[in-house]
């Protein structure tokens, strides 16, 4: 396929990107701040994704779940919470990853949209990987919460710890369960979703798609 001449390329224009869901923003702001998504609670999203560091952490390599404060002056933290290592890789700034050209994911690329396991994605989930995520980016929203040291955590410290040693999938469910047990999240996702009746019929997917705020 012929690439788009510059001129068709830029500027960027809305219809470029998957069509953002104002009701689904609204709650994926709130779980983009909210450590409830970290298995010992203790770190959001925005911890390495923040806005006041152009979407990014301002250090060089990261320090996730157990370290201490936000930005350049995070620490590794303290006592038996304290990290066991950094983050291998920089967190990157998350703007205009919604772009409908964007077909890979992390700087390894070890999330891609392929077929290779009939679900739409190659990602370490492999054939385990939860249907209905319909996009890259909210395929992608679900392995920062199932990774050990950005929000997961050790095994034996939390029950999210501990699933994911069972099987990548075991901890989706798990966390799914924690939000819809909020009721101001049940409240918000019934409303913003068609698929969802009730809170107990909020799954990973829901959340994915609300982090991204995307239809
Ligand atoms: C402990 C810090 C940390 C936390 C917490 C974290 N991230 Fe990240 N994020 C990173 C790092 C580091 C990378 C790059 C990792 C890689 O490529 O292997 C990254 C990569 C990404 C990317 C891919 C960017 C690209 O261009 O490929 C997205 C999207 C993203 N994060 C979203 C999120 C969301 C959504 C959450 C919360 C559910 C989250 N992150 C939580 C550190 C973090």
């Amino acid at each position: 396929m012929a690439s788009p001449s510059t001129a068709e390329q830029y500027p960027l224009s809305e219809n470029q990107f998957h069509p953002i869901d104002p009701q689904k923003a609204s709650i994926g702001q709130l779980l983009f701040y909210d450590k409830v998504l970290s298995g010992n609670q203790n770190i959001s999203c925005s911890t390495c994704h923040h806005p006041k560091h152009g979407g990014g952490d301002g250090l060089s390599l990261g320090i996730g779940e157990g370290g201490l404060g936000l930005g350049p002056e995070r620490t590794p933290g303290k006592g038996a919470q304290k990290i066991r290592k950094r983050i291998p890789r920089n967190a990157s700034a998350l703007w205009n990853l919604g772009h409908k050209s964007i077909n890979v994911m992390f700087h390894d690329g070890r999330l891609e949209i392929s077929d290779i396991y009939q679900n739409g994605f190659n990602s370490p989930a492999q054939e385990w990987l939860p249907n209905g995520l319909d996009t890259l980016i909210s395929a992608q929203a679900i392995f920062p919460l199932v990774a050990q040291f950005e929000m997961a955590g050790n095994p034996k410290e939390n029950e999210i710890a501990g699933a994911i040693h069972d099987r990548i999938d075991a901890a989706w469910p798990i966390l799914a369960k924690r939000v819809r047990l909020i009721p101001q999240y049940g409240d918000l996702f019934v409303e913003a979703f068609d698929n969802i009746d009730v809170p107990q019929n909020i799954t990973i997917v829901e959340i994915a798609k609300a982090l991204v705020c995307l239809y």
